[in-house]
């Protein structure tokens, strides 16, 4: 069965996004972004893949899902598609129902990504938001956290909710020379 993969940049201390929604604290240069580009170049924006010359070989994700917390600044600043080839689904009860790459739905998250996990395909990359995450944490399978050398103090979370300690199994790890780390859990079940 195809998995829910948590692929998202953190501060040390365990915040995606400033209190306003700001990510410019996490340093966009370095062997990490050439990671990205070179291994899962898919989860780069399509102007970003753009700016730096990627392009897309095979992939691990053919899905995106994300909260409409993540979506809307990109659309705000005219990147209606913004991974573009992926399948995009945006979870949201505000923004007016949408059809096409780009689906925005008022479904409950949980049922929507059972069904999509049952449906033939690549990996699904569940963007963020912590919302978002926190909701579908039961079907999540694996989190890749890319945590940046720094600390926020306050801002979005990994994951909401409540207090829920969830057991994570450390499959790799990896330091490049920006500071940058990137840890891969396995979910326990
Ligand atoms: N560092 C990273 O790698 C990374 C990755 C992704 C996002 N981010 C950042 O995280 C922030 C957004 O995160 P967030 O936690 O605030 O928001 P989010 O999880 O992206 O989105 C929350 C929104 O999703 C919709 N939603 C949530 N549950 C739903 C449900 N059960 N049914 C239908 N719609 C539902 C709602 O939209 P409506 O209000 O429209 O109903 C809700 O307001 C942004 O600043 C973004 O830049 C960072």
């Amino acid at each position: 069965m195809r998995k829910l993969v948590y692929f998202v940049a953190s501060s040390a201390d365990g915040f995606i996004a400033g209190p306003g929604g700001e990510f410019d604290f996490f340093p966009m240069e370095g062997d990490h972004i050439a990671a990205q580009a070179a291994e899962l170049a898919e989860t780069l924006p399509q102007h970003v893949r753009e700016m730096l010359h990627v392009s897309l070989g095979q992939t691990r994700f053919d899905t995106v899902v994300m909260g409409r917390g993540t979506y809307a600044p990109g659309l705000a600043a005219g990147f209606e598609d913004p991974y573009a080839p992926l399948q995009t689904v945006v979870f949201s009860r505000s923004l007016p129902a949408r059809e096409g790459r780009v689906r925005i739905v008022a479904d409950d998250p949980l049922a929507f990504v059972r069904t999509l996990k049952e449906q033939p395909g690549k990996d699904i990359w569940l963007c963020g938001g912590g919302a978002l995450a926190g909701q579908l944490l039961p079907e999540i399978d694996e989190v890749i956290l890319k945590i940046n050398p720094v600390l926020a103090r306050d801002g979005v979370r990994v994951l909401a909710g409540d207090f829920q300690p969830s057991k994570l199994t450390l499959r790799k790890h990896r330091a490049f020379t920006s500071g940058v780390t990137w840890l891969y859990y396995d979910v326990a079940r």
